[in-house]
């Protein structure tokens, strides 16, 4: 939205003008899914869906925050108290960054905030993340609290983890906090460096989102992660970082299947992001579509994170494409969306696809963007 317009609905609110904004984006994940968690390399892109935040400090104790997407409602909570769960989802999110804040020691006094984002919600593109990060770099800006780009990210996550009971990894924090326009990023896990990988200017990305409703996604998401992590400790590795096929089929006795099933994509995965890397420097569409199909199969048989309308978009894409695309599911699975990567005179053959098969075929309405990557994290003050 414009930030004129924004600021102008801050006012309404609040009956003053704001005096910064707050922006960070949703993302997609070209490759490498569920290896951040163990410490792998995942291959995101930052988008140019965003969420924004107006705000500014105010002399007194009160959090307050109203958002454009819900609107009637809003969340007020004293910044020096405990800070506990409220009655809102959208809130605690907030709720959630300045818990963590606290948490590290942070001093948090009183601001006035007001969100707006069209970051598609339950797409698996992130909007939560885009959340957690904007009000980050709210409080960061406001409070003059000094942190890196980098920490935000770990706060979002550590929101996730500690408030919102999510298990999940650095990756939607990080690529929102740090993304670059026009490349993709590369993050290793572990140390947290990243290296950018520019997508070439011909290749498209196009989202489609099943709208297939998500269910116990986060009860699953975290059965995932134990699975992957007893797989580790049985194969004595600290992470499933550190383990290769070949330590995994000899210790392949000693773990249930879904173990080794897990362990077996996190694996793989992580030597298709590394050759993703070179197949986009390359701008090699064959090479992308094997790997692309290859991480979907390994999300669909192994990691067992695939959804029939998610698998049924990448059948209906690539067959529509062939060899003229690369397509797979993206995020945190079970529903959301897929990814597909083609040059943009092959665009109308998606959407000529998807609009005459999935209806028909799963009851529901697919929504198709085609994206730019965009940028991460960018606060400024308003004069
Ligand atoms: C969700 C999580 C991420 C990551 C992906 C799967 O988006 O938030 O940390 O694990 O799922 O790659």
């Amino acid at each position: 939205m414009e930030a004129s317009l924004l600021a102008s609905k801050f006012t309404d609110i609040y009956g003053h003008q704001p005096s910064a904004l707050s922006t960070a984006p949703g993302r997609v994940n070209l490759i490498g899914e569920f290896t951040d968690y163990n410490l792998g390399y995942v291959l995101p892109c930052a988008l140019n869906f965003t969420t924004q935040v107006m705000f500014k400090p105010t002399s007194d104790n009160t959090i307050t925050v109203y958002s454009l997407n819900y609107p009637g409602e809003h969340d007020r909570f004293a910044a020096k108290d405990d800070i506990v769960e409220g009655p809102s989802q959208w809130g605690n999110y907030v709720r959630a960054v300045a818990y963590v804040l606290r948490r590290r020691g942070y001093e948090l006094a009183g601001v006035e905030l007001l969100i707006t984002s069209d970051v598609p919600q339950g797409a698996g593109l992130s909007s939560s993340a885009a959340l957690e990060v904007s009000i980050a770099g709210a409080f960061n800006h406001a409070f003059n609290l000094g942190i890196s780009a980098q920490d935000i990210a770990l706060i979002g996550q550590q929101a996730e983890n500690e408030f919102m009971h999510c298990q999940c990894g650095i990756m939607d924090q990080l690529i929102s906090a740090k993304g670059e326009p026009g490349s993709a990023l590369k993050i290793d896990c572990r140390d947290l460096s990243t290296e950018s990988v520019a997508i070439p200017d011909d290749l498209s990305l196009v989202i489609v989102n099943s709208n297939y409703p998500r269910k116990l996604v986060e009860s699953e998401y975290n059965q995932r992660r134990l699975d992957c992590e007893n797989a580790a400790d049985k194969l004595g590795v600290e992470t499933l970082r550190d383990a290769t096929l070949e330590r995994l089929n000899a210790v392949k006795a000693a773990l249930t299947d879904n173990e080794y099933k897990r362990a077996h994509h996190v694996i793989t995965e992580n030597e298709r992001v590394v050759n993703t890397m070179q197949a986009l420097r390359d701008n090699d569409m064959s090479a992308l579509r094997k790997l692309l199909t290859a991480s979907h199969v390994s999300l669909r048989d192994n990691f067992e994170v695939t959804v029939p309308a998610t698998d049924g978009l990448v059948e209906i894409i690539g067959g529509a494409l062939g060899e003229r695309g690369a397509v797979r599911m993206t995020g945190g699975g079970f529903g959301g969306a897929v990814i597909c990567l083609c040059r943009e005179q092959d665009i109308a053959d998606v959407k000529a696809a998807v609009d005459a098969q999935y209806e028909a075929k799963f009851g529901l309405k697919a929504d198709i963007f085609v994206c730019q990557a965009g940028t991460g994290l960018s606060v400024q003050t308003l004069t």
